[in-house]
């Protein structure tokens, strides 16, 4: 079956997720949104109001900066990379996602990961990237490099919400990031 077809049947089973507690105060369920070959790929953290209202990742405030940031420094469109999160419906009043959230939620991100076989994914703030690098060292350090893991490369950056709150500087290390992930898979700068 076509990669697209398998991510179609998955993100049907997690549409009736009761997994965590989350199922019970979500909209719905944010899956993700992209091309199902992309070579590249996003993970965030976890829906937020916007999200949950209409059931795609990285609509609101922060996913207008990253899709800005996707066309300015990659040249790309959203449609044409894949956007995930750690977890797929929204905490309450937008907390952190729990760990107990993470662990019922995390065989969806694998199973994204591994039907899509992107050549990079890039991690957007902490959880994504502690979870994918299977690591309690913060973003602050680990970003800056790309980590293999299995066929994949992982290329930690900030969330956007870092850089709509902490301004220029994180979003120059940002862009800076994603001309990492662009050169590696191999679009020309
Ligand atoms: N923040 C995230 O981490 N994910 C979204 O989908 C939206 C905001």
């Amino acid at each position: 079956m076509a990669t697209g077809s398998r991510l179609v049947e998955l993100a049907a089973t997690a549409a009736g997720c009761t997994r965590c507690p989350l199922a019970a105060t979500r909209t719905q369920v944010v899956f993700g949104t992209g091309d199902p070959d992309a070579d590249l790929m996003f993970v965030g953290e976890a829906p937020g109001r916007e999200e949950d209202l209409q059931g795609v990742p990285f609509v609101g405030r922060s996913g207008q900066l990253l899709d800005r940031l996707l066309v300015e420094e990659l040249g790309l469109g959203r449609h044409q990379v894949y956007i995930a999160n750690v977890v797929k419906c929204r905490p309450p009043d937008n907390r952190d996602p729990r760990p107990e959230e993470i662990t019922a939620c995390r065989p969806y991100l694998e199973e994204q990961v591994s039907l899509i076989a992107p050549k990079v994914v890039v991690t957007l703030g902490n959880f994504a990237t502690r979870l994918l690098l299977d690591t309690d060292q913060g973003i602050t350090k680990l970003r800056g490099a790309a980590y293999p893991v299995g066929d994949v490369q992982l290329v930690p950056t900030f969330h956007p919400a870092a850089a709509l709150r902490g301004g220029g500087v994180v979003l120059a290390q940002m862009r800076a990031d994603l001309v990492r992930a662009k050169q590696l898979i191999g679009l020309s700068s």
